[in-house]
């Protein structure tokens, strides 16, 4: 099972967009996803038609419910997703740092439903991002092409650095993704800062501009299904590939496969420490 964290401290950045959409594009390459919303804000819930008016991961975070437990089916092809709830103000308020321990072993409990466990995070330095990297494996940084975007990743790798030392020797170095690429001189130039200063952790496949990702949010689809045969959506589909295989598509995969394709299907059944 692999785990990654959608992550950015900076608002607006494209956080829940990519958690929702590269969710679907990774199951729709037959691959199980459980998506966490660890965002109070409900925005990729809310996206996936998902609610939970209950304490949701208060219970988990307090040891009274596991986390597989609430997770919910999703009309998109084997995506789940497990809600946000306003009591995930109240977890963050009262259990501060014990969020990522108890994060840590809900974690740990999840039976092998799923290949994939992503987490859409909020966007602030608190306890559960912290959470986030303490359990997860892998993040991803998605980054608005804008050179006031470019200060909140360094903060972000540098907070990983001491994550990985404090709480989680098996946090990897982070993957970048730049999103909102255009073709304004401003877009191209900050996409190769990104690669000058981060060099291999950005990822080569891009997510362009487009005005489609915000009519998807609006129809409760990912783009995957809201404009199936768009140029943004196979973006989302390259950076599931790139993501799953380590290598970007010189060729875009078919589009909607009902079973993982046996080199998917290899890499995924791999334990984590042989990846
Ligand atoms: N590639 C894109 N093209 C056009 N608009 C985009 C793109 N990516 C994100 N947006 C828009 O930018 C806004 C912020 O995106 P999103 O909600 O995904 O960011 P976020 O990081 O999750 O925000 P928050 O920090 O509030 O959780 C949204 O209105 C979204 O539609
Ligand atoms: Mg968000």
């Amino acid at each position: 099972m692999r785990t990654l964290a959608v992550i950015n401290h900076k608002g607006g950045a494209g956080k829940t967009t990519t958690s929702v959409n590269l969710a679907a594009a990774i199951g729709e390459t037959g691959a199980r996803v459980l998506l966490i919303d660890l965002d109070p804000q409900g925005s990729a819930s809310d996206w996936l038609g998902a609610h939970d008016a209950s304490r949701g991961m208060f219970d988990v975070f307090v040891g009274s419910a596991e986390l597989a437990s609430l997770a919910q089916r999703t009309i998109v092809p084997n995506v789940d997703v497990v809600p946000a709830s306003q009591w995930l103000v109240t977890a963050e308020r009262t259990l501060l740092g014990d969020l990522a321990a108890a994060f840590v072993r809900a974690i740990d409990r999840l039976p092998a439903n799923w290949d994939v466990v992503m987490a859409d995070c909020p966007p602030s330095i608190a306890f559960l991002s912290v959470a986030a990297l303490a359990a997860f494996r892998e993040v991803l940084i998605p980054v608005e092409t804008h050179a006031i975007a470019l200060p909140g990743v360094a903060s972000l790798v540098r907070e990983m650095d001491q994550v990985r030392t404090s709480l989680n020797p098996t946090l990897e170095q982070p993957r970048i993704l730049a999103g909102r690429v255009n073709r304004t001189v401003h877009s191209r130039l900050i996409l190769a800062e990104l690669r000058q200063t981060y060099g291999e952790l950005v990822l080569e496949s891009t997510i362009r501009d487009s005005v489609r990702l915000a009519e998807a949010a609006g129809l409760r689809l990912p783009i995957t299904l809201s404009a199936h045969d768009s140029k943004v959506a196979n973006d989302f589909r390259s950076v599931a590939t790139e993501i799953l295989t380590g290598v970007a598509p010189v060729e875009l995969p078919p589009a909607a496969t009902a079973e993982p394709s046996s080199g998917w299907r290899r890499f995924l059944s791999r334990t984590p420490a042989t990846r």
